[in-house]
């Protein structure tokens, strides 16, 4: 079932309904001033860090869902309503909410009366506008009063949380032009340099800023007094809880309409001008942003840069083909997802609070891979900011924290997998911009500018950190964890509340990863071509003679005869075999081995991935591990705590399921690899959307297994590396276009359904158009450059500003 449909020329998802099977978000912001905005125009904002400088409050875990928001109460002869539906949830006539790229619009009407509202961040500022637009289309003249409400967060999201025996009684607010600009300006008195404003572009009838006055203390948001009452109360928030509410009334003849536009902003002030006088806060910042934004020509102008924008990001990589839902998701959804995650890695979402975790060593490093072609500028800074907080042995902070960009040290190191991930993003980098001055950037261990080397150095020790760190086959030391941060070899957990991957109680070196031997010899021919461009031929020489020795180490110790094996636990025993009874077959190192190559002559590989199709495939997409574990197993760790089906035991987890793709690509078997894209690409799921239940236009991270409960049913949507995967599997792989080291390499592997499609790809400045005739066979393409047959896969980088024309034949 469907609850919308897709908007592909406006590039917006259009939902139908207010009652989604779950809230469907969207987010607002690319640099500093971030939101998150549901259907329902549920949800919040924060400037650059989601639980140090939140804006909005918002309670997660709520009764009903999604409450908190941006809300326009409409009093139409005594009956209130939401253009959102919620929180009133008084029946609309009619009911659209427009997810764009930057933006969100969200139309109700009921009785006559449309109510339109735009939202979205311009480019530039740090502040959300809110334009509503009121149009009376029915036959009388109406009289409405119109309430907007947000309620402000006491900046530190989670001591927001928590800390009521003084939260209580530190709100403070000042009102100006009789309630047209509500100013929050909690704790400005004393440390905070900082403020916050929601202003409208008209004068008021009234205004409040404490929300009991406007509610009702045992009032429900859907039950407002005040706009029951059809007038504000002007109450003066002291302690308690601040909000900003503006009322207005608004008087539309038959046929009219009216626009009225909302600014809420974030103003820092430098610590010598904070007062205007005493007590009274500098509000000349603010007066300056809003008068940017005070009229809807402004409004119109910031929708049309942002459009701008996104149009160029996109064009870097577009395609046409006969697919629609391969066309909208290659070039608008999945790369929109990718940005995302870059500016949200993993904080704040309808799943992460954005008071939790740091950046993630690995996680940045994937999501790199996903966004590196649409601003290869900033991915260079991340670059180096991860790199920075390496140690000199080459181990890593599993996390650090975007504000500081220091290592975290609570949640610590020793994910073994995490030094070769800076590998693949650096190599992912150089390859797009060709820039391999990075590598003689000098970056520091553990943000101490007195150890700064050069960035190769740091490959270096990430590659020798997993030599360093051999276990008794030969084979890497897994660590807390590799990439299933859930497989906890050296915790041995019996009390609750204990962490699975900050426990490390044992030291032993037995816990292998055959996941991180497949990571090592996947990246280690990049490693060697860096280190002969740097003149390091012997480090060339001995890191492929070392990804040989880990090949036949693989072959020997890490194969079990239909596949391969995913580690050894602490007592040396196998996990991952057909001799267990549980968790026989992990999906992990079948994709990463056989993408690294493992196994590809000598036909392991081939039964690798038939044994993922037989033991690990559902209807639904891949499952992580098969039996599900049943029971929990001290000795391996989350995983085990997860029910049957859900999460990293035995749930689909739609981040590795790319790997597989990739892997049956590499041993030429695109239909199979386009039928397992497509059972996880949101796009393909819309239809199923009362089973699956999260956004159709973005990926989720896991999507239950077929031993769980509730088999097909989604969870985690947006910031997962799903969506870097994905967009490398699909764009790199199946299209099959994907910037090497030495020029672009074109080489599709794509189901013989999609037939003909082309590949637009803007790289180091040229554009390539790839006109691709499809059998879907596979194989080595033939390709024409400008005319001229070239042999092999790889079309040579051309002068910046050129077009090159390839027909590729496959
Ligand atoms: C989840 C993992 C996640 C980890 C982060 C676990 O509970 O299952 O997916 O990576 O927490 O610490
Ligand atoms: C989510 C984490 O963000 C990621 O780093 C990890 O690899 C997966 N979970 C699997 O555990």
């Amino acid at each position: 079932m469907r609850f919308g449909y897709f908007d592909d020329k406006a590039r917006e998802y259009v939902i139908t309904t207010p009652k989604t099977p779950y809230p469907w978000i969207n987010y607002l912001g690319s640099e500093n001033f971030f939101a998150l905005v549901s259907h329902r125009a549920g949800g919040y904002c924060f400037y650059r860090d989601a639980r140090l400088r939140r804006l909005m409050r918002y309670r997660y875990n709520n009764v009903p869902t999604d409450v908190g928001g941006r809300y326009f109460y409409i009093n139409d002869g005594g009956e209130v309503w939401n253009p959102s539906f919620a929180p009133t949830n008084t029946a609309l006539d009619a009911f659209e909410c427009r997810h764009g790229l930057g933006y969100t619009r969200i139309t109700g009407e009921r009785k006559g009366v449309r109510a339109s509202l735009l939202m979205l961040v311009p480019q530039g500022h740090t502040a959300e506008i809110h334009q509503l637009t009121l149009k009376n289309n029915s036959e009388q003249a109406k009289d409405l009063k119109v309430f907007s409400l947000i309620e402000w967060c006491l900046w530190n999201a989670y001591d927001d949380m928590t800390n009521y025996q003084r939260n209580f009684s530190t709100g403070e607010v000042e009102v100006e032009k009789n309630g047209a600009t509500l100013y929050h300006k909690t704790e400005y008195r004393e440390r905070r340099d900082h403020y916050a404003f929601y202003n409208v572009n008209a004068a008021v009838a009234g205004y409040d800023t404490d929300r009991e006055s406007f509610l009702g203390l045992y009032n429900e948001w859907g039950e407002p007094q005040v706009p029951a009452a059809g007038k504000s109360s002007n109450s003066v928030a002291s302690g308690w809880q601040p909000i900003a509410s503006h009322g207005l009334d608004v008087k539309l003849a038959p046929g009219e309409e009216k626009t009225f536009v909302f600014t809420l902003g974030y103003i820092e002030v430098p610590r010598e001008q904070k007062w205007a006088q005493p007590g009274i806060i500098n509000k000349k910042p603010a007066h300056e942003l809003i008068a940017k934004f005070s009229k809807p020509e402004q409004v119109d102008a910031a929708m049309k840069a942002l459009a701008d924008h996104w149009s160029k990001l996109l064009s870097n990589y577009s395609i046409e083909s006969s697919d629609e839902k391969l066309n909208r998701t290659v070039n608008i959804w999945n790369p929109y997802q990718c940005m995302v995650t870059f500016n949200m890695s993993r904080s704040a979402s309808y799943f992460e609070t954005g008071i939790g975790r740091g950046m993630g060593f690995r996680d940045s490093n994937q999501d790199l891979l996903g966004f590196v072609h649409l601003v290869p500028e900033r991915a260079r800074e991340r670059i180096i900011d991860i790199a920075s907080t390496q140690f000199p042995d080459g181990s890593a902070y599993h996390q650090y924290q975007p504000l500081t960009k220091r290592g975290n040290n609570d949640v610590g190191s020793g994910f073994n997998d995490d030094p070769l991930w800076l590998i693949f993003g650096v190599a992912a980098y150089i390859r797009e911009t060709g820039d391999y001055g990075i590598l003689d950037e000098q970056v520091p261990f553990d943000n101490d500018p007195k150890t700064a080397v050069p960035l190769f150095e740091h490959l270096k020790r990430s590659f020798h950190h997993v030599l360093n760190n051999l276990g008794p086959h030969g084979l890497p030391l897994i660590g807390r964890a590799d990439w299933n941060d859930c497989l906890n070899l050296n915790c041995f957990s019996e009390t609750p509340d204990e962490s699975f991957q900050t426990t490390g109680n044992r030291t032993g070196r037995t816990a292998e990863s055959v996941f991180i031997a497949g990571m090592f010899v996947g990246v280690a021919p990049d490693y060697a071509y860096l280190a002969e461009k740097k003149g390091f031929a012997d480090e060339a020489k001995k890191a492929r003679a070392e990804a040989a020795k880990m090949t036949d180490v693989v072959l020997k110790d890490g194969w079990d005869g239909e596949w391969f094996l995913r580690a050894y636990d602490f007592f040396g025993k196998k996990i991952g075999t057909k001799d267990n009874t549980e968790a026989q077959i992990f999906i992990e190192p079948q994709g990463f081995c056989v993408m690294a190559g493992i196994g590809v002559e000598g036909g392991q590989a081939k039964k690798a991935l038939d044994s993922v199709k037989e033991r690990l495939d559902t209807k639904y997409g891949i499952v992580l591990n098969n039996p599900p574990y049943t029971k929990y197993h001290v000795e391996i760790g989350e995983i085990t705590s997860y029910p049957p089906g859900y999460k990293e035991n035995a749930g689909i987890f739609c981040h590795n399921n790319p790997w597989i793709i990739i892997a049956e690509t590499v041993i030429g078997r695109g239909d199979r690899a386009f039928e397992y894209w497509k059972k996880i690409a949101p796009a393909y799921l819309e239809e199923q959307s009362e089973i699956h239940r999260l956004e159709p236009y973005v990926y989720a991270q896991m999507i239950a297994g077929k031993d769980a409960v509730r088999h097909g049913e989604a969870k985690n949507s947006w910031l997962t590396g799903t969506a870097a995967w994905n967009f490398v599997a699909i764009s790199h792989y199946l299209l099959g276009v994907r910037p090497d080291f030495e020029g672009l390499r074109v080489h599709p592997c794509m189901g013989g359904e999609v037939g003909k499609f082309t590949v637009t790809r803007k790289c180091r400045g040229a554009e390539y158009r790839i006109h691709v005739k499809n059998s879907g066979k596979g194989g080595v393409p033939k390709l024409v450059v400008d005319g001229k047959p070239v042999a092999g896969d790889l079309v040579p980088y051309a002068k910046a500003g050129s077009t090159v024309i390839v027909e590729c034949e496959v």
